[in-house]
């Protein structure tokens, strides 16, 4: 990474802006997965270790620029002070008269954590008057969220860009994601093999067209393989396509064959009578019939897929086989998280869906790398420049 990072920067005594990324899933209270933190604590450790004045920033869930207690960030105050075993300090505000008074007492070493970003409208909009209001809290701002840093907003770039501050840094957690997500598509190990699924090719046309760049095999899963395979002129009966999308898919299939990269398609499929839990389901190889929609990949593909990642030596993930919220339809997205805890390759699973299933089937430590971005990744993986990153100070 060509970018400054904490390490670059003397933070004793200073007040550090932190913009994490504590968007994290809660139900009636209670945080539901801690990857999220638990990717952020490494840098609020150093910062803290090394004596500076830590003031954490995020955003949580799509507020709108209301005060909607919903999405108040104080119960992740009070997990991160429990996983810290440190008291982590809460403003109720993020640029009002609590968050000043905070900041103005808070002492070497201390962590405060700002009530949500998005509670202002400004957050979003990257609005200057917001942006050097929350400038005003510090002396050195530090980047950790990499799952927001594809976002040009006040806390992730104008803070930067307007010049209201001139110490930009990177913290750990950016450092890591971009080294190994950055390492991978640069200088992987071969075989190196992208897993994709999810709905619509549309969200992953960049995605894949710039892994054609880069990597050997391509394996398409998901609602997504059925445009492609409609491309190819399969009967898919009512599975989910995207019309307009048979070209484009007919084109990357093209691409990938002109750059020698092989792209598997499923085989087979497991098709529902209906889009329901309760659907009677079964599996048809080749052409799926009328009446019938495919929702997750079939038997064969499953030992396609897999044989293909156990002889990779990197292997990304982004996106579900089938739709894995229904049991019926979720063992083709196990079987793949599966494979990759069994392989030796290294192993990236992008955020998002594949990330909360690797996690959900306790394979999360068997993975070289879960990253904590879900959009972030995808834009990362697709070459484009991140706002959050590109604003940080060079090296
Ligand atoms: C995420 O969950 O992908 C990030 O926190 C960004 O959230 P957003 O999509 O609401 O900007």
């Amino acid at each position: 990474m060509n970018k400054k990072t904490i390490k670059d920067v003397n933070v004793k005594g200073k007040k550090c802006l932190v913009r994490v990324d504590f968007n994290v899933p809660m139900e009636d209270g209670i945080i539901t997965d801690l990857t999220r933190i638990n990717g952020a604590i490494p840098t609020i450790k150093y910062l803290s270790e090394h004596g500076a004045k830590v003031i954490l920033c995020s955003h949580m869930g799509r507020p709108k620029g209301e005060f909607n207690m919903k999405y108040t960030l104080e119960p992740v105050a009070r997990k991160l002070a429990e996983l810290l075993g440190k008291n982590v300090a809460f403003a109720k505000d993020a640029i009002g008269e609590d968050s000043k008074a905070k900041v103005a007492v808070l002492k070497d070493g201390e962590i405060l954590l700002l009530e949500n970003l998005r509670f202002y409208i400004g957050e979003e909009k990257n609005d200057k008057e917001f942006c050097e209001k929350l400038a005003a809290h510090c002396e050195i701002y530090v980047n950790d969220a990499f799952g927001t840093a594809h976002r040009a907003h006040a806390s992730t770039a104008g803070i930067v860009q307007y010049g209201f501050v001139k110490d930009a840094v990177a913290g750990f957690l950016i450092g890591k994601e971009l080294d190994i997500i950055g390492g991978a598509m640069e200088n992987a190990k071969r075989p190196f093999v992208a897993v994709l699924g999810g709905a619509k090719v549309s969200d992953k046309i960049g995605v894949i067209s710039n892994l054609i760049e880069k990597v050997d095999i391509i394996i398409v899963g998901g609602a997504m393989a059925y445009t492609f395979l409609k491309a190819q002129g399969e009967e898919i009966g009512d599975s989910r396509f995207e019309a307009d999308k048979l070209d484009l898919a007919n084109e990357l299939l093209a691409k990938a064959k002109s750059k020698n990269v092989k792209v598997l398609l499923p085989v087979d499929n497991m098709a529902a009578d209906k889009f329901a839990a309760d659907a009677n389901a079964k599996v048809f190889e080749g052409n799926i019939d009328v009446g019938w929609m495919g929702l997750d990949i079939g038997p064969k593909t499953i030992k396609l897929f897999s044989d293909a990642i156990k002889d990779a030596k990197t292997v990304i993930w982004n996106g579900p086989m089938g739709v894995f919220e229904m049991e019926k339809f979720a063992t083709g997205t196990k079987a793949i998280a599966k494979a990759m805890a069994e392989s030796n390759a290294v192993t990236i699973i992008g955020g998002g869906d594949s990330a909360s299933a690797v996690t959900q089937l306790g394979y999360a430590d068997k993975m070289t790398h879960i990253s904590t971005g879900g959009g972030a990744s995808l834009e990362f993986m697709e070459g484009l420049v991140l706002p959050g990153i590109d604003c940080l100070n060079d090296k």
